[in-house]
């Protein structure tokens, strides 16, 4: 059975065995990590966008490990350009990987990287459905609800949804309550809150109206706590 850690902020590692992927390893200047980017050891890097709470320290930890870079076509491409090993993906497109499958999903979101004057257009920001030991996990990455959601609840059984609850710049609870009526994952987890001021929204407020209005279990995760699949 796949194992989840929570990270901070929408950082998670997925486990299964010997292999473990990170989605959006922001670690380096997250106020709610507590682990840097020299303490994960990963097979895959899956960054949904090019905003620098997602991209984080993917470069830096994709080389160290000679881990895959897996991501849309564009932010693949700036990661490559960066020396690290890459496979493109594009929204609606997955593969079969050694460790499990991976599909990119939309996402209602920007992206780029905008430190950089001119930015870098890093594509369009994406989610991840992600197979793995048995498992379907949907990791939605920054979004707004969208109806498509029930979309990937009716194709996929989804053992596990991570749905970002912080309002402001991705749905709120109420939305995100929403998202999961309409993909009815067996769990859900809540992500990117209370990272920054704009974020500052209570996981338990989301916990109780998922208990009060839908069938999931809801997991309200602190960075570094683990969960089974
Ligand atoms: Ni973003
Ligand atoms: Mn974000």
């Amino acid at each position: 059975m796949p194992t989840l850690k929570y990270l901070g902020h929408t950082c998670f590692t997925v486990t299964e065995g010997t292999d473990s992927v990170i989605f959006d390893p922001f670690l380096e200047g997250n106020p709610q990590a507590i682990v840097g980017p020299d303490d994960v050891d990963v097979v895959a890097v899956l960054p949904s966008h090019g905003h620098s709470d997602h991209i984080g320290d993917t470069v830096r930890i994709a080389k160290r490990c000679d881990a895959l870079v897996i991501a849309p076509y564009e932010l693949a491409v700036y990661c490559e350009r960066q020396g690290c090993k890459t496979h493109p993906l594009h929204i609606g497109g997955g593969r079969d990987f050694p460790f499990g499958r991976v599909k990119l999903t939309m996402a209602l979101h920007g992206s780029g990287i905008m430190e950089e004057e001119p930015p870098i257009y890093t594509g369009p920001p994406c989610g991840f459905i992600l197979t793995m030991g048995g498992k379907t996990i949907y990791y939605a990455g920054d979004t707004g609800l969208f109806g498509d959601m029930k979309l990937i609840g009716d194709l996929n059984t989804i053992d596990l949804a991570l749905l970002p609850i912080g309002d402001n710049f991705t749905m709120g609870i109420d939305d995100a309550v929403h998202a999961v009526k309409l993909i009815r994952p067996a769990k859900v987890v809540p992500m990117h809150y209370k990272t920054f001021d704009p974020i500052m929204v209570e996981p338990e407020e989301f916990a109780e109206k998922v208990a009060a209005q839908t069938s999931s279990e809801c997991i309200v995760m602190e960075p570094g706590a683990s969960i089974d699949i």
